[in-house]
Parts: structure tokens; sequence; C-alpha cells
């Protein structure tokens, strides 16, 4: 039997933030395994890929996790790239928040943050905008990658290059714990045989599905219906971000577009008349024209989200078991400064003061002995 020494960290699920964290590992010397029960699941494949702590309101320390991680992605991408041969299709392209009235406007929580439109400016940034919209606000720092057809396969092959290794098709039955250290995984194997993989050290990061997993942490799924238009290239230039749709535009003229917010669904999956009813009528609100455009592909996921809407991250109860998950509406904004700092937490704290200070805000300590 091979000593603990030699044994790989396991990542408990080949989502877009396990994938980030086994590429900093990686790229750290470590060894590591990623134990994925079906990549297609993942929020990585359903998210529309914005970058957007601005255009998403977020608050206090979320917000500085969330402009963080927006500064670290543009180095990021490119070392992604440069070792993975792949283009992630990363656009400063900016987002345009619209509202009907000044108040709403200015009771936006990141307000001070953006650029204050009229309606003639709003028209100007987003010809053919709906004419409800009287005022809006610009986040020119905000943006967009493509991770649902180019930043997921990029890292998987940055991963496999690094000589990460992969199991598909395996499902983490139980975490398996002596006097509170992390020791493995029960997992039934591709093959659907039960087996034991021994482990000192691993990263939960199953996304929706990590209570099921670990069922020490509050975590639940939000499900979110999406669609996507093809749309004449260069006709959205910007990214809209109205209240229960968004429209993103990608290079090739493909406008992806979300999502409804069913946390009363939990895991039931599929589409809905009223989620695609809800994307409809927010297009028609937002930008008439693209009622027109051809409809492309619909799909579904869910969003793992913890009570208070933030991630859990850091260690957890168990010694060896980090954690990475409930990163709700912000999965691709945080993967960065995810995998950064629990990168650097497990290999023996690297983490600067205030690195350190930021992520304890994310403990699951939290949480307990609330849930
Ligand atoms: N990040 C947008 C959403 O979760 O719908």
């Amino acid at each position: 039997m091979a000593s603990s020494a030699t044994k790989p960290l396991l990542i408990l699920g080949g989502g877009l933030i396990g994938l980030a964290i086994a590429y900093e590992l990686a790229k750290k010397g470590r060894k590591v395994e990623i134990l994925s029960r079906c990549r297609s699941e993942a929020a990585g494949f359903v998210a529309a890929g914005m970058l957007a702590p601005h255009a998403e309101g977020l608050k206090s320390h979320l917000l500085k996790l969330g402009q963080l991680s927006l500064n670290r992605i543009p180095a990021w991408v490119q070392a992604i790239e440069e070792d993975s041969g792949i283009n992630c299709g990363l656009k400063n392209c900016g987002i345009v928040v619209p509202f009907p009235s000044e108040d709403k406007r200015d009771a936006h929580s990141t307000a001070s943050f953006g650029q204050t439109l009229n309606r003639k400016e709003l028209e100007l940034e987003v010809p053919g905008i709906g004419t409800h919209w009287q005022t809006g606000l610009l986040f020119t720092q905000d943006g967009q990658i493509d991770n649902r057809r180019r930043l997921m396969q990029a890292l998987e092959k940055a991963c496999l290059d690094l000589g990460v290794h992969f199991q598909e098709g395996v499902e983490v039955l139980n975490v398996i714990a002596d006097k509170k250290e992390f020791q493995g995984v029960q997992i039934l194997n591709a093959d659907r045989k039960v087996e034991v993989l021994p482990s000192n050290e691993g990263v939960l990061c199953s996304g929706a599905w990590s209570n099921q997993i670990f069922n020490a942490i509050p975590i639940f799924p939000v499900k979110g219906q999406m669609l996507s238009l093809q749309g004449p290239k260069e006709a959205l230039k910007r990214i809209i971000f109205g209240p229960g749709t968004y429209l993103v535009p990608r290079e090739d003229g493909l406008v992806v577009i979300g999502a409804t917010n069913e946390k009363e669904a939990g895991f039931y999956s599929g589409l809905t008349p009223a989620g695609q009813r809800q994307l409809l009528q927010g297009i028609e609100a937002l930008l008439p024209e693209a009622t027109k455009w051809p409809q492309m592909e619909r799909w579904s996921g869910f969003r793992p989200c913890s009570p208070d809407g933030a991630p859990l991250l850091g260690s957890s109860i168990l010694k060896g078991l980090w954690l990475a998950t409930g990163h709700h509406r912000n999965g691709v904004l945080l993967a960065a400064i995810t995998a950064e700092l629990l990168a650097k937490s497990i290999c023996q704290n690297q983490l600067s003061h205030n690195e350190d200070k930021l992520l304890k805000q994310f403990s699951w300590t939290r949480f307990k002995n609330k849930y």
C-alpha cells in the first residue's frame, strides 16, 4: 500500500472550482486527483460566465472577495491560456444595469462604483433597449468569460498536462474521518462498486451536492434555467443585466440569457414553461429586437447556495478537509480567488495576514449551531 505521503490530495468535484483548485495545487507541485460524478452537471457548464461583482450588487466581504478575484482574473486566464493553448474568451465588455427610475438606481448597493447613464446614454450603450428603462449604471470593470465553451476545457487540459489525475463517473458516498481527521472517501466507482480511497487531504467542492457528501455544511441548490439566441455579430456590445434576466453577448453573436432563481425546485431538473416564459418576457423588456433572433439552446442547472449567499471557504471541522463551495451566483467570478486562497492555505499556510483575515470571513463556523 502506498504511504500517506504519496497519496494524492482528493478534489471532491470536477466543476469549475475543483478544476481551478487542482490547477493551482498542481502548479505548486502537489499530487492531485479529481473525483467527478457527472461533469456536464457542473455549474461551470451552466453559468453565463459573467464577472460581475458590481452588477450583482455584492456587499461587504463578498464584494471585496469578488473585486479581488476580478483583478486577478486577467493574469489567471493568461496562465491557463498559455498552459492549455485554448483561448478562454475573456471579454472586458462592461455591464449595463438599467433601472426604471433614479431612486431605484441610487439604491443599487454598488452604485458608487458605476457610471450613471441617462436615457440617451443608455440608448447609446445598448441600442434598442426597451422603453421602460429611464436610467442605468455602467460598470466598465465588469465583464465575462466563455466558461461553457472554453474555460472549462482549457482548465481540464491544463490540469491534465500538469499531471492531475481524473476519475469521471465516480460518486463520492461518504467522507471518512477518524478522531476529527480526514481519512479519505468511500466512493461508488465507475464500475458501480463501492471502494475506499484513502487520503489525508481533500477539498470538498461538489457544488450544489456538497451537503449530500458532507452534511455538516448547509448548502442547498438554487435552480437556474437558461437559453441562448444567435444574434447578429456586434449587435450587442455590453452585457445587459436586468431584474430576473440578463443578456451576455459572446464574440460570435451568440447571446447567453439567464436566469431563473428557483430555490423551491430543489433538485427537480429540467425546463419549465414558467421559467422559459420569465426569460422570454425579460428579453422582450430589455431588448425587444432580440425576440426575433433564432433560439439556439435551452438548459438548466443548480447553483450551490449557503444560508447567507456567500461561499464556505477554508478549513472544515475535519483536519485535512478543506471547503470550497456555496459560490451561489458568483462561481465563475470567484474561481480565481478561491483557487489562490485555498491552494495557499493547503500548502502550509502561505497566506498573507490580510488573505487569512479575508478567508476567515467565509469560514463554515459562521453557521455553527445554527443549521
Ligand atoms: N451569475 C448569475 C446567475 O447565477 O444567474
